[in-house]
């Protein structure tokens, strides 16, 4: 772990630590990736960038890793009333809120993470960050270009499986 890593940690940690981040390593997300891997690619990616711009680095970090936390298979039609687009990231900020104090940024940066394709308009610079970083980020996932199961194992990160 480098020194970037342990910042990430460190910031994370206590969210790092909780059953309901740890669970979406059971939900795949981008063909062979998990949701967790996905979140912390997300997350880590959005914090690095946004200390380099001066900017709010914490609630970028925080944002990114609860950004799909929407916690069920996105497969399974039964799990979600509508379509994914504009569901998961409401369910992401409901579960957030049930995690963690979110600050009203970090809200904003869950609800509006899958801007323009759906949910709320991003307010903050690092609301666009997350936004960008998340669409960077799935790009190299779908063309198999960066697998961020290793980042998670050098974050020392385990899914937890709950479901069978
Ligand atoms: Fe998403
Ligand atoms: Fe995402």
């Amino acid at each position: 772990m480098n020194r970037y890593m342990r910042e990430f940690v460190n910031t994370t940690g206590e969210l790092l630590d909780s059953d309901q981040v740890r669970m979406m390593g059971q939900w795949k997300h981008h063909g062979p990736i998990t949701t967790l891997d996905h979140s912390l690619f997300v997350a880590y990616l959005s914090f690095r960038a946004a200390k380099a711009l001066g900017m709010d680095e914490v609630a970028a970090a925080r944002g990114g890793l609860l950004h799909d936390l929407y916690l069920y298979d996105s497969k399974d039609k039964s799990a979600h009333p509508g379509w994914q687009c504009f569901d998961h990231p409401r369910a992401a900020a409901r579960n957030a809120e049930g995690l963690t104090k979110l600050s009203a940024k970090e809200r904003n940066i869950i609800l509006s993470h899958m801007w323009p394709l759906g949910g709320a308009l991003p307010r903050s610079r690092e609301a666009w960050l997350v936004d960008l970083v998340d669409t960077f980020c799935a790009g190299l996932e779908v063309f198999r270009i960066y697998h961020p199961a290793k980042l998670r194992r050098r974050l020392g990160v385990c899914p937890l499986v709950t479901v069978h």
